[in-house]
């Protein structure tokens, strides 16, 4: 039996993840529309969760694999697809920063939307990126900005500051929504500097509740808020780490409703020509 733990894996695992994204689906299918990618090619989706965009991608008839290191979102993926009677589908785990067992150059679009990111060895990820897409190919990813005013950039911040400090040598995944960071990782794994290219682009999170309603789902399924919730009681700090991000959601909803959430964040869209 293997009783090593990956504390990357262990993260995802920890929550639901598939809570929070009930409310990123209408932006997950204007993302997957956005991506131009036609009927017959074959797509990565990289960290894709239980299918926020790769549900859609396959919609638009293209032959998608969805990989993820949690083996909850993973299943969760393969019920979504099912239940959608989707077939041109597959959900399998698997660690971004070693794709074994996927060929070298076999799709034609490999997507991470705020996935890869999250992956502990970017270098690698890049590395694994590039190799498993053919020339002529193109990998697109969705990163959040570090210090970005809008929402997820600030509850990340938020976390982080109540979670312990991370062990030696970790380097935090906000570090993807950099560009000179993304540079040198993507040159690194032998892409020409031109074929990399930045665009700062806009995700909602909406849903039908009030914002503390989502508040609350972030506190218990999502891992790195549920993490920042354990610290922050430890300290007897738990319920100013509760207000700080009501604060946040409350002045971030543009939604007229108060009962609705509708909360736009940014990222850093990269594309890579391969
Ligand atoms: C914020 S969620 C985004 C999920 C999905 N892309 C979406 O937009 O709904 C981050 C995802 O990255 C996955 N992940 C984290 N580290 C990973 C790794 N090393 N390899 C593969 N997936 C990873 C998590 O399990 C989780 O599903």
């Amino acid at each position: 039996m293997n009783t090593t733990t990956n504390p990357n894996k262990a993260l995802w695992e920890k929550g639901d993840f598939t809570r929070i994204a009930e409310s990123m689906r209408e932006s997950g299918e204007a993302l997957a529309a956005s991506l131009g990618i036609t009927r017959q090619a074959k797509v990565l989706d990289l960290g894709c969760g239980d299918g926020t965009t790769a549900l859609p991608i396959a919609r638009h008839g293209a032959e998608v694999l969805g990989v993820d290191i949690a083996t909850n979102l993973v299943e969760a993926g393969k019920q979504r697809a099912r239940a959608a009677g989707v077939t041109n589908l597959r959900f399998q785990e698997g660690d971004a920063c070693d794709l074994r067992g996927l060929e070298d150059r076999s799709f034609d679009f490999v997507v991470s939307f705020f996935g890869a990111m999250f992956a502990p060895r970017p270098f690698d990820v890049a590395k694994e990126m590039v190799r498993v897409t053919r020339p002529g190919g193109r990998i697109v990813m969705g990163n959040w900005i570090p210090n970005d005013p809008t929402l997820v950039a600030q509850i990340l911040k938020l976390s982080s500051a109540y979670a312990p400090p991370p062990p030696e040598g970790f380097v935090s995944p906000m570090t993807w929504g950099v560009e000179t960071h993304v540079v040198e990782r993507f040159t690194a794994a032998g892409v020409a500097r031109e074929r990399i290219a930045f665009a700062r682009d806009s995700f909602t999170f909406r849903q039908p509740r009030p914002p503390a309603e989502l508040v609350a789902r972030f506190r218990q399924y999502y891992g790195p808020t549920m993490n920042a919730f354990e610290a922050a009681a430890k300290a007897g700090r738990a319920a100013d780490l509760q207000r700080e991000l009501e604060e946040l959601f409350e002045a971030q909803n543009q939604s007229p409703s108060k009962d609705a959430t509708h909360i736009a964040a940014t990222f850093l869209r990269v594309s890579v020509s391969v």
